[in-house]
């Protein structure tokens, strides 16, 4: 099998493993998981924290309110949001849009590690206090406050991997408060992207060998999915 061929073929597996996942409490509560989206070489990885009711009835992730302002937030950092992949902490939907468990992002992460390890991004953004606190964790780095910690982009290795991660709010939390938006519009106009800018001039954290040579475009399976394509010239 050639690399490109085991890279869908063990994406499809993951998806597989999530969608019959009953590692924790909400496989009980869930309408479709959300595995997360976009493609499989994407050199952008954004990490939310759980799917919403939109998201759950979908299954696919950031597709509500917050997701639409997810999307022009990408743009302000110079991505187009089909050439970044998007997933959560945790995959399945916490009944009543509650924060996710300790206990259910430590049963979901191993999904997180294996989808980093496959995409193999070079800058990840981690969206929310879950995210962003997880994602420190895995990094080996000290959380202390969203306040604190936003709009930085810091080099660090996670699953293995050399990546640059960034920490904002997460765009629901913008969707009322003006002054959290203007925050997440300055962290994504201003830090992240100078960190898209990096990574697509081949600065740091992006080791070119390592990466894919074809585009290999995954979308949810609620949405069907497609491999091959042309390069955009974006990468
Ligand atoms: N909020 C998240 O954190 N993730 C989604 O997918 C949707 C809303």
């Amino acid at each position: 099998m050639t690399v490109v061929a085991e890279v869908i073929e063990e994406y499809r597996r993951l998806v597989e493993e999530i969608a019959r996942c009953t590692r924790c409490e909400l496989h009980r509560f869930r309408r479709n998981p959300v595995p997360g989206e976009g493609p499989l070489d994407a050199r952008v990885m954004v990490v939310g924290e759980a799917p919403g009711k939109k998201e759950d009835e979908q299954g696919r992730p950031f597709v509500g309110p917050a997701g639409q302002l997810l999307t022009r937030l990408l743009e302000l950092a110079g991505l187009r949001r089909d050439r970044v992949y998007i997933t959560n902490v945790v995959k399945c939907r916490p009944p009543g849009n509650r924060d996710p468990r300790d206990e259910e992002i430590e049963a979901c992460l191993p999904y997180l590690i294996r989808q980093i390890q496959l995409i193999k991004p070079s800058l990840i953004i981690a969206v929310g206090r879950h995210a962003g606190r997880t994602l420190y964790r895995l990094a080996g780095l000290r959380w202390t406050s969203m306040t604190r910690l936003h709009g930085r982009v810091v080099e660090a290795v996670i699953a293995g991997r050399r990546v640059l991660l960034a920490v904002t709010y997460h765009p629901a939390a913008a969707l009322y408060r003006p002054p959290i938006r203007e925050e997440l519009e300055r962290d994504f106009s201003g830090p992240i992207a100078e960190a898209v800018r990096k990574i697509y001039s081949g600065g740091a954290g992006v080791p070119e060998e390592s990466r894919q040579s074809s585009i290999l475009d995954f979308l949810s399976p609620g949405r069907g999915s497609r491999s091959g394509g042309a390069d955009d010239g974006e990468k």
